[in-house]
């Protein structure tokens, strides 16, 4: 390994590879029922073009007609679907649409670049998500709200950035099967604000246009106060003529001056940011308001629901920031506008290591969902820690909300199958920077690339991701691979070890959220507390306590109510427990408190080791890279296992049964 080599493409790199027979393919192409002038089926050959070449040694000669090796033809299908069959030597590309042949396109190099034969391939896949999305938490200034690898690369001292990486962006998200993206930060303000005025559209419509090539539709975040901001009314009220005709207005010039823009990520009365609340309105008054202006063009209204008292007294123990999203939003279940989606975080609190899915997901039965993850580490690590979150994402896609017989996991909600509605899906909160790298921990790349394979095709499994992933980007020998998953599966369970134990979350750097502060947030305004004290530790959020457990759809609402049914590694989300009580594999809670930290450590040490086996097989700056970030995982994993045994210890005066070293 040279360390010479562009890791900037990552997995399209498109490096030389072993031919498995496949470059004969790509020798002759011919077009059938595309139009070879349409921007996506350029982007399409073009990507063709540069994988053949890449990868294969070979310069695909685009021609008219038969005969031909690889075939791209126009067939009818489900919206971006596209099927693949090898016969006779020549290889189909069916698309139901270009996007489904950009996306085939990418299935192919992707094959190729895994060293896979395509003799006797035959796919047909639609993806299982309507929007597959990322949102960009990035500010105009260049700063990224949790951002951990570096600072924006759309935006730097209030003004758009065009270059390069855009354009390779673009391509990264289109070879997972991303089709729209948020470019900036949900909190709005300052100069984004301005981004709905001539103050920036040509720049926007620019970087509209560079996703428009790759099948992306383009959002932006609004801030909700606009009207007064922008437009100098005195309100924002939804039901205030006034405001009702700027937003008309603003958005027939936004919508004819971004010709690829899908629409709108709102996020409101949540954590400050003006909203309904103010004017004594509903939040579906507010996104029905939104939704009426876009709808003649086309657009749609991302919705968050992300909405909670910030200002709680940690006295009150019977206001429970997990309730607040189903408590504000079911009660207008079925009166949103039909572009209007809600948008759900993935747990009731933010984004912990471990958390109950929402109960809102499913919880509503008329209303469009769409299910918010964080690719971002906030909470897990901040990209120095390795941190494989698609294990968690599975877990959540495949949870029964029990909300419909057949048709009930979160997956059915999202896709739309559960309601046969077609404004549904997901979004993740992207953890990319301009870093060299782009997600500042090589490793984490794989979280980039899997949450939009996950997104796009359900049923692969966070290790059949991985599978493609690291020959992909890093190398297909066998020792590689294996290492790599050995160190990438087990990550998430690694890290929920280490810090806060069986789901209380919390116990982290106020703000920062790296590092272990277990009191950090105890007495703070926050939500977040763990009420340990020297008998136990848990939120009771029976109904003995918040009662939460009962916003769930039976039979998870008794399952959770009870602590001998509750799922142990939820427990201590849902109850208030005995450092004696006996857990299921026979040790008592302090015991496994101890335990899953010394474990942790071991664990986070021994990936370290692995990585270290790696020397000269993988890329070298890349090698540099990790090795580097896991000197600062263990740093912190340490910090982590001995303040949380010591806290404890301290606390419930049990000692380790095994004698280790607790200060
Ligand atoms: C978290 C995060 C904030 C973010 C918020 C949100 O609370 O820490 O930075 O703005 O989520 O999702 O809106």
């Amino acid at each position: 390994m040279d360390g010479k080599k562009d890791w900037k493409q990552l997995w399209l790199k498109y490096d030389r590879k072993a031919d498995a027979g496949n470059g004969k393919f790509f020798e002759k192409v011919a077009l059938e029922g595309f139009d070879a002038a349409d921007r996506v089926v350029k982007s399409a050959l073009c990507e063709l073009t540069r994988g053949a070449e890449g990868m294969l040694g070979v310069t695909p000669k685009v021609q008219e007609g038969t005969p031909c090796t690889l075939l791209l033809k126009k067939a009818t299908g489900d919206p971006e679907g596209y099927a693949l069959k090898e016969e006779n030597g020549q290889i189909t590309l069916e698309g139901a649409d270009e996007k489904g042949l950009l996306y085939g396109t990418f299935h192919l190099l992707r094959l190729v670049s895994m060293e896979k034969s395509l003799a006797g391939l035959q796919v047909s896949l639609r993806p299982d998500n309507p929007l597959r999305m990322y949102n960009h938490w990035d500010n105009m200034d260049g700063s990224i709200e949790r951002g951990y690898s570096g600072e924006s690369f759309f935006f730097e001292n209030d003004d758009i950035v065009i270059n390069e990486r855009t354009k390779d962006y673009a391509r990264l998200m289109a070879s997972i099967g991303i089709n729209g993206v948020v470019i900036n930060n949900v909190n709005v303000k300052q100069a984004a604000t301005w981004l709905i005025t001539d103050r920036f559209f040509d720049k926007v419509a620019r970087l509209s246009e560079i996703f428009a090539d790759y099948g992306i539709k383009f959002f932006l975040s609004l801030n909700y106060a606009a009207t007064i901001e922008l437009g100098g009314l005195g309100s924002a009220d939804p039901f205030d003529a006034g405001v009702i005709a700027w937003w008309k207005a603003k958005m027939q010039e936004c919508f004819a001056k971004i010709p690829n823009l899908g629409g709108f990520l709102v996020k409101a009365d949540s954590e400050g940011r003006p909203g309904p609340f103010t004017y004594g309105r509903t939040q579906a008054d507010g996104a029905n308001m939104l939704a009426d202006a876009v709808a003649p063009y086309g657009g749609i209204i991302i919705w968050r629901c992300f909405v909670y008292n910030c200002m709680q007294d940690w006295r009150d123990y019977k206001t429970d920031r997990a309730r607040a999203g189903y408590d504000n939003f079911i009660g207008m279940d079925g009166d949103y506008r039909e572009n209007v989606i809600l948008q759900i975080k993935n747990g009731p609190m933010d984004f912990q290591i471990r958390e109950p899915v929402s109960p809102l997901l499913g919880g509503l039965k008329k209303t469009n969902q769409m299910l918010e993850v964080q690719v971002a580490q906030e909470y897990t690590g901040h990209q120095i820690d390795v941190c494989y979150l698609i294990p968690m994402f599975k877990e959540v896609l495949d949870f029964h909300t029990f909300c419909k017989e057949g048709a009930d996991t979160v997956a059915d909600v999202i896709s739309g199958r559960t309601m046969g509605n077609k404004n549904a899906g997901i979004a993740a909160v992207i953890n990319t920077g301009n870093d060299a790298n782009w997600t500042g921990n090589y490793l984490a790349a794989a979280n980039l690339y899997g949450f939009g394979r996950l997104a796009f095709q359900t049923s692969l499994s966070a290790e059949e991701i991985l599978d493609e992933w690291i020959p992909m980007s890093l190398s297909s020998d066998p020792q590689v691979v294996e290492t790599v998953k050995g160190i990438l599966l087990p990550s998430r369970e690694t890290y929920e070890k280490y810090t806060s134990p069986l789901g209380i979350g919390w116990m982290v750097t106020p703000h920062d959220h790296y590092g272990c502060s277990v009191d950090g947030y105890e007495y703070d305004r926050w939500g977040t507390y763990h009420r340990a004290d020297h008998l136990g530790i848990g939120v009771d959020r029976s109904d003995r306590g918040t009662g939460y457990a009962q916003q769930y759809y039976e039979p998870n609402a008794s399952a959770y109510n009870n602590v001998e049914t509750c799922p142990e590694e939820l427990l201590l989300f849902f109850h208030h427990v005995p450092y004696k009580y006996l857990l299921k594999s026979g040790k008592t809670l302090i015991q496994h408190i101890y335990d899953s930290h010394f474990e942790g450590y071991d664990e986070a040490e021994g990936f370290a080791r692995a990585w270290e086996g790696l020397e000269g097989k993988v890329d070298g700056e890349i090698f540099a890279n990790v090795k580097e970030r896991f000197g600062m995982q263990l740093y912190n994993a340490r910090e982590w296992r001995d303040q949380v045994n010591s806290y404890f210890h301290r606390l419930s005066w049990i000692p380790d049964e095994r004698g280790r070293r607790i200060y």
